[in-house]
């Protein structure tokens, strides 16, 4: 399973991208808010620090408005890919945009349905967001069970970008069913690498090789 960040914090992009496990970057327009940063040049510096895939999102509702926004995104470098709303002029434009080879991220995706409109219209990845539709009384990760079904009764190449992922468990769960990709917030990564036990366990080891007074 790829990971992905859901993040424009450069300290916490940098930091991620230093483990070696950073497949990619996803921000929404409400992330960019939040980092104060201008998009575009935020955008690029993310863009010249992970290899993969860094979505930013257009902001117009209409097609010709998406188009026109693409093609400014697009430009700040090779690996930016085009992040639509799952609406009928956003699939317009992922269509348009994947003909002609842009990678695209149709977002904003709460059913099986629409994941298979997505794909239909040549989505590089469909992006379900599992904490907003647990948090709207539904199961988020039977979205992305039938997603991983239907696209399997098919053959459909679109990732599945598992999204609004919560916690560990979200990611658990993920991987088990078969996402081809996770974005998480940065501090949900990080909990990912930690576990009381490897905590004690080296407090232990430690404890034990002082007593040796041997030194590497
Ligand atoms: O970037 C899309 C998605 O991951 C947003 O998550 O936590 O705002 O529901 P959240």
């Amino acid at each position: 399973m790829k990971f992905f960040v859901d993040t424009a914090d450069i300290a916490d992009i940098k930091e991620l991208a230093a483990t070696g496990l950073l497949d990619g970057v996803t921000t929404n327009p409400s992330i960019i808010a939040k980092s104060g940063r201008d998009f575009l040049e935020v955008t690029k510096e993310i863009c010249g620090i992970v290899d993969g895939p860094v979505s930013a999102e257009v902001i117009a509702m209409d097609h010709e408005g998406m188009m026109r926004e693409a093609e400014i995104l697009r430009k700040i470098a090779d690996n930016v890919c085009i992040k639509v709303p799952l609406t009928i002029d956003g699939l317009k434009t992922c269509k348009a945009l994947t003909n002609d080879g842009t990678k695209v991220n149709v977002t904003l995706c709460f059913s099986a349905n629409q994941a298979l409109l997505a794909a239909k219209a040549g989505a590089s990845f469909i992006s379900p967001f599992i904490g907003r539709h647990d948090d709207n009384g539904f199961d988020g990760l039977d979205l992305i069970s039938d997603i991983r079904l239907i696209y399997d009764n098919y053959g459909f190449e679109t990732e599945i970008l598992a999204a609004s992922i919560r916690h560990g468990v979200h990611v658990l769960e993920c991987a088990r069913i078969g996402a081809d990709v996770m974005t998480a917030p940065p501090a949900v990564i990080k909990g990912l690498f930690k576990h009381v036990l490897t905590d004690k366990g080296l407090e232990q080891f430690a404890a034990d090789w002082a007593k040796t007074g041997q030194s590497l």
